[in-house]
């Protein structure tokens, strides 16, 4: 079984597992870190589902030890995790939190004496309450404080971390965040989400021209979350609803990314909004491109919202704890699609797994679903490597159980059960499984 699986996977794959700094690490005001936009939001009553913050959330800034151990029970290959920009320069510019960088410095060292490859993301969502206090993305000069954040770290790791994620799903940070609000900054102008899009791109590719200046030999990425976008119908209406979903959500991202132009079709809809500039076109396409999936987008045309297009939820399809409908071979649609658009050098999938609601019974956490839900998408996965795909490695979405944003503690994505009263952890049945096949794969990929 797990060694069927292997076989599809070649020598050096990257077997990982993904987290986030607001999500994980708690310790929201200790050691000198500044307040971010999720310390804020968290406090909007109604925000959060649970009421909840992450002021504690699984304690990794205090219990990352015990969290490197896991990975190293878990025979992890890598390993992605976020900066705290806050943490690092608790203002967002200036002045530098020594302790803040301590902490990454002696993490990434953990990783490294055990042979787990760090993958480090600077933008996972948590930017300082000061720079939104400025107007955060929606000022201009984010830009330029980006790439000074960008630039400390490369400086600070670099000697050690190659692999480098400029920012995490740059639509959920424009659109969740200041479109739909259900996100930091919890703004809820469709305008306002066009323009701080752009300023995403104008951030990455100063963060990214930034890290390599201070390190020429370093890989530098992003992570995108993409989904192939499927008409609801035969019908021409639908067909266009699910080219524009397209537009909105993958080609208004990934085509400046590889240094083209925004997609025309998208600034003729956006133009009833906002105009928006063109990007310079030299900039240079990553290293590699890395691909965040869940799930898949039906799409039918409807008077809803400013892309005119209702998601659908397909009939006699399974679903996750929640209810992102359970599709496996989209993501090998995706990742070949993604091949043949834009031709990145590389592919990771840097994020994919599922909630599931996990009880602990007799100190084990049964979670068949969540293992076959990885089986099928890791097999989708190795089916589009036999497609040509250049897919590197895969990252489970997520480590360990923790903080699911709007949802608090009430969603578990992990590999590892973390019970929130004891801080305890237990390996999952699926994190059991996804070390068998990591052994597995090493065993017969000599
Ligand atoms: C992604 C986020 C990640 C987590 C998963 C479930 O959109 O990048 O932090 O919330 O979804």
């Amino acid at each position: 079984m797990s060694r069927d699986l292997a076989q599809g996977f070649p020598p050096g794959f990257l077997w990982g597992a993904a987290t986030a700094a607001y999500q994980i690490e708690g310790a929201a005001a200790e050691d000198g870190k500044g307040p971010s936009i999720w310390d804020t939001f968290c406090r909007v009553p109604g925000a959060i589902a649970t009421g909840e913050t992450g002021d504690v959330s699984c304690d990794h800034y205090h219990r990352w030890r015990e969290d490197v151990a896991l990975m190293r029970e878990l025979g992890l290959g890598a390993y992605r995790f976020s900066v705290s920009w806050p943490r690092v320069l608790p203002r967002g510019r200036g002045r530098v939190n020594e302790k803040g960088l301590d902490f990454y410095d002696a993490l990434v060292d953990a990783l490294l004496a055990i042979g787990v490859r760090p993958f480090v993301t600077l933008y996972h969502w948590d930017l300082p309450q000061a720079l939104q206090d400025r107007g955060g993305w929606t000022a201009p000069d984010i830009v330029a404080a980006f790439a000074e954040y960008a630039s400390l770290l490369a400086r600070r790791l670099g000697d050690r971390v190659t692999d480098w994620m400029t920012l995490n799903e740059p639509e959920v940070v424009a659109f969740a965040g200041h479109h739909v609000g259900v996100h930091a900054p919890g703004v809820r102008d469709f305008t306002t989400a066009l323009r701080v899009s752009h300023h995403l791109h104008l951030a990455h590719r100063a963060g990214a021209a930034a890290i390599r200046a201070a390190r020429p030999n370093a890989r530098v990425g992003i992570a995108l979350n993409m989904s192939p976008c499927e008409p609801a119908s035969d019908a021409p209406a639908d067909g266009a609803a699910a080219t524009r979903m397209d537009g909105y959500l993958n080609r208004w991202f990934a085509d400046p990314v590889f240094g083209r132009p925004y997609p025309a079709d998208m600034l003729e809809h956006y133009a009833t909004w906002v105009t928006i500039p063109a990007l310079e076109l030299a900039a240079q396409p990553p290293d590699f491109l890395g691909v965040n999936y869940y799930s898949r987008r039906v799409c039918r045309a409807s008077g809803d919202g400013p892309l005119g297009v209702t998601r659908v939820e397909p009939e006699g399809s399974t679903y996750t704890a929640l209810g992102w409908e359970v599709h496996a071979s989209s993501l090998r649609d995706l990742l070949v699609r993604v091949t043949r658009d834009w031709a990145p050098r590389e592919v990771i999938v840097t994020e994919n797994g599922a909630a599931y609601d996990d009880v602990v019974r007799d100190d084990r956490v049964a979670d068949p679903e969540r293992t076959s839900f990885l089986r099928e998408h890791i097999a989708a996965a190795a089916d589009a490597l036999g497609r040509g795909v250049p897919l590197r490695g895969y990252f489970v979405w997520t480590l360990m159980d923790n903080f699911e944003w709007a949802h608090g503690t009430s969603k578990r994505f992990g590999l590892v059960h973390v019970d929130y009263d004891t801080q305890r952890r237990r390996i999952k049945d699926s994190g059991r499984w996804y070390r068998e096949l990591i052994a597995a794969q090493r065993a017969v990929a000599v």
